[in-house]
């Protein structure tokens, strides 16, 4: 394993939570305007919390953060609460008022988005913070399995698995759109800073793939042992088998 990763391990929701903000904040803290991305998903539901309750005066660090989102499904509608833009902001960006904002427009030519986002985060990037959810078959974003670590922003149609974790978001596979955008692992690596939130038992195996296996495109994560300054925040069911 890549001598930069740190590898905190919390005893239960609260402390996981509360060392994910702390550590959060203590990146924010050293940068000045950091584009930051940030997942959807369960695992972050309590960090999101954190930074409410116990951060949610630091207008010094919020008013400037630059948001950029980490993926988003293709073809929804800009009112659809299944947009990932529309769920952090209900969960995170309008509670914490962080104005700046790159969004994937769902409902624009696909093709055309990426270019489009591609340009602006050449403008702005690179990342200074990458805040990232692991997938049950080491996706990170809508980066699945056997894509290459090269890849920038990209569209992708989602595998029968991904859709079949973002049904229970939704209420049935029939409501997760086929197909999604996404940063790609190329700009995620670039990324100042990363943190990998990883919860519960059924992560423990792809855990241990994306620290302690083989480096391959197979498990997308395990582009995180190649690069530099990358904390992972587990449970004690995920990091049972570290
Ligand atoms: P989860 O999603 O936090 O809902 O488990 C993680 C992911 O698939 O990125």
């Amino acid at each position: 394993m890549s001598q930069s990763i740190e590898i905190l391990v919390a005893d239960d929701d609260a402390e996981f939570s509360r060392v994910a903000a702390q550590r959060f904040i203590k990146i924010l803290e050293v940068r000045d305007h950091p584009l930051v991305t940030l997942p959807t998903g369960y695992t972050p539901l309590g960090f999101y919390q954190a930074l409410i309750t116990d951060y949610g005066q630091r207008h010094d660090l919020w008013d400037g953060l630059r948001f950029i989102a980490l993926d988003e499904y293709c073809g929804l509608s800009a009112d659809d609460e299944r947009l990932f833009a529309s769920w952090l902001a209900r969960t995170l960006l309008d509670p914490l008022a962080i104005k700046s904002r790159l969004l994937f427009d769902s409902a624009a030519d696909p093709q055309q988005e990426m270019v489009r986002v591609r340009s602006l985060l050449h403008e702005q990037g690179p990342l200074d913070v990458a805040v990232l959810g692991l997938g049950g078959n080491g996706h990170v974003a809508f980066n699945e399995p056997g894509t290459p670590f090269t890849a920038t922003i990209h569209t992708v149609t989602l595998t029968t698995g991904t859709i079949a974790a973002n049904a229970l978001y939704w209420g049935g596979s029939e409501r997760v759109p086929p197909q999604g955008i996404t940063l790609g692992i190329q700009d995620l690596a670039q990324a100042g800073s990363t943190i990998l939130l990883v919860k519960g038992a059924a992560k423990a195996e792809v855990l241990q793939q994306t620290l302690q296996g083989p480096v391959t495109a197979a498990i997308p994560a395990s582009y995180l042992q190649t690069i530099k300054n990358v904390t992972i925040i587990a449970d004690r069911d995920a990091a049972a088998r570290l």
